[in-house]
């Protein structure tokens, strides 16, 4: 029997809404096809972008949305993609199939997206192949109220007002695909581009650095030491990959119970990720003022057979559910340093909550734990300890069970559990402290098999279900978790 102490009336630290922001990039049909599809486009639309998207992108409250990339920013020159649509360049997308990339969807169409589904943008500027003038004149062009030779540009191109930019990201990967930069030589470059991202009126700008790939500690040692000071934010990238290899990455739909537990314990490895980011960070910045910014996260596979390689299109299982529900756990645990997460990527483009085919629209397991667990955005973070049995698979061994609660800004509290077990149950005993309890319910995502998951013409294969498998025993709560489920519970 497991067994869970939560200390309700111990709170530790605000879980940041903006853990639950979300990335898109230029990158296969994401922006094209997935958001953006053109006033003319025989599907229901708003100014181009489509209308079922955005409602499903309403009701999830995205807070943040990054854009536009990725690799794909550090090649991107955001004065080709303003003014009349019609004129602008076309250029090819290198690093993401080699398509043509027209310029239709830009600055304009970016921020009026963020502003139909209600998020606040998050914009990657081009350290690789921009220069400091180019970076600085977007936030010009974005920011300046009054009358200068970027702000005059946006009014003619149909924006009287500056818009409201809160992040700003000087580069994306700069180790590798954006400039295969050393740390030193980043950091010089970041103290240097950072200078000019200035902030004009009362738009107050939280600038973003290139954190490390993975487990690359020395960057995080040297960008920090050279640049810590003048950043709000270091970001942080790690996939979830089931093999471990690029080279051969494997299905998201065809996998034993091998690789769905080395998928679950390769995504456990974001603990130690952040413990070891975060404690070389502490050496600098004792007070944790810089947020560690996880801004691409998520699954990474094999594409769909038969889709272009550089689109990166894959289908969503339980599996990913898991490693949704195990990874915002995580976040929610480290809410001290990490303040910010990007899920990669919005749709139709590595770990999306949503799929497009044509007219038609599926949300995937990983929207359906996004929206179960949102009863944490901006909650207070609670004591939860966990004792609870071990998963094995060949002698490897992880936690069977990941677990984070919070309590929200009208008292109430949520525990949010994850079963990584392929076949096992697990039953659980919690001792809610602090707070006077008579009841659990909430919501379960689960499935028959590891494999399922919500397809054009089966969408609801994979949904969420009213969950009441818990019940007061001596003052406690005492319930089973299924196999392979994700499950949020409000507690009362
Ligand atoms: O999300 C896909 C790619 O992964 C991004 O463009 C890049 O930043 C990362 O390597």
């Amino acid at each position: 029997m497991a067994k869970l102490i939560v200390n309700a009336d111990i709170p530790k630290g605000t879980i940041d809404r903006n853990i639950y922001g979300h990335f898109s990039e230029h990158l296969g049909r994401c922006i094209y096809e997935g958001i953006w599809v053109g006033e003319r486009s025989p599907i229901p639309n708003i100014d181009g972008m489509r209308s079922d998207v955005v409602e499903a992108l309403r009701k999830l409250r995205v807070p943040v949305l990054r854009w536009p990339g990725g690799c794909f920013a550090d090649e991107y020159h955001w004065k080709d993609g303003v003014g009349p649509a019609e004129q602008r360049k076309r250029m090819i997308n290198t690093h993401w199939g080699g398509v043509v990339e027209d310029n239709r969807f830009g600055t304009h169409e970016f921020m009026r997206f963020c502003e139909l589904i209600g998020a606040e943008p998050y914009v990657c500027g081009n350290v690789g192949s921009g220069t400091v003038a180019e970076m600085s004149e977007w936030v010009e062009y974005m920011t300046f109220g009054g009358e200068s030779p970027m702000a005059d540009w946006r009014r003619r191109n149909g924006r009287e007002k500056p818009w409201k930019l809160a992040y700003f990201g000087v580069g994306n990967e700069n180790w590798g695909c954006g400039g295969n930069m050393r740390p030193e030589y980043y950091a010089d470059l970041y103290r240097r581009y950072a200078c000019y991202v200035r902030n004009y009126g009362d738009n107050r700008i939280f600038k973003i650095a290139c954190g490390a790939n993975s487990k690359d500690y020395d960057w995080t040692e040297v960008v920090m030491r050279q640049a810590g000071r003048f950043m709000d934010g270091l970001s942080l990238h790690y996939y979830t990959i089931p093999t471990g290899r690029w080279n051969e990455k494997g299905s998201a739909t065809e996998f034993d119970e091998k690789l769905w537990f080395a998928t679950l314990k390769h995504t456990l490895f974001m603990d130690e990720l952040i413990r070891r980011h975060d404690a070389i960070m502490t050496a600098y910045d004792p007070e944790k003022r810089v947020a560690l910014i996880v801004d691409e996260w998520g699954t990474w596979y094999d594409v769909e057979p038969g889709t272009n390689p550089g689109f990166l299109y894959q289908q969503n299982t339980m599996r990913d559910a898991l490693v949704a529900g195990i990874n915002l756990n995580i976040f929610h645990n480290h809410c001290d340093r990490v303040r910010m997460a990007n899920i990669a990527q919005l749709v139709n483009v590595l770990q999306a909550v949503i799929l497009t085919e044509g007219a038609r629209m599926v949300l995937t397991p990983t929207y359906h734990v996004m929206d179960m667990y949102n009863v944490h955005q901006g909650a207070a973070l609670v004591a939860a300890e966990l004792d609870g049995p071990v998963y094995e698979m060949d002698g490897e061994r992880i936690d069977q069970l990941s677990v984070s609660a919070s309590v929200d800004s009208s008292g109430r509290l949520h525990v949010s559990l994850c079963n990584l077990h392929h076949a096992d149950s697990a039953d659980i005993v919690c001792d809610i402290r602090g707070l006077a309890v008579s009841e659990a319910a909430g919501t379960i995502l689960t499935a028959d098999a590891m494999q399922a998951h919500n397809t054009f013409d089966e969408p609801e294969a994979v949904k969420p279900a009213s969950f009441d498998g818990f019940r007061m025993e001596g003052g406690r709560l005492v319930g089973r978790l299924p196999a392979r489920s994700v499950v949020v519970l409000e507690v009362r």
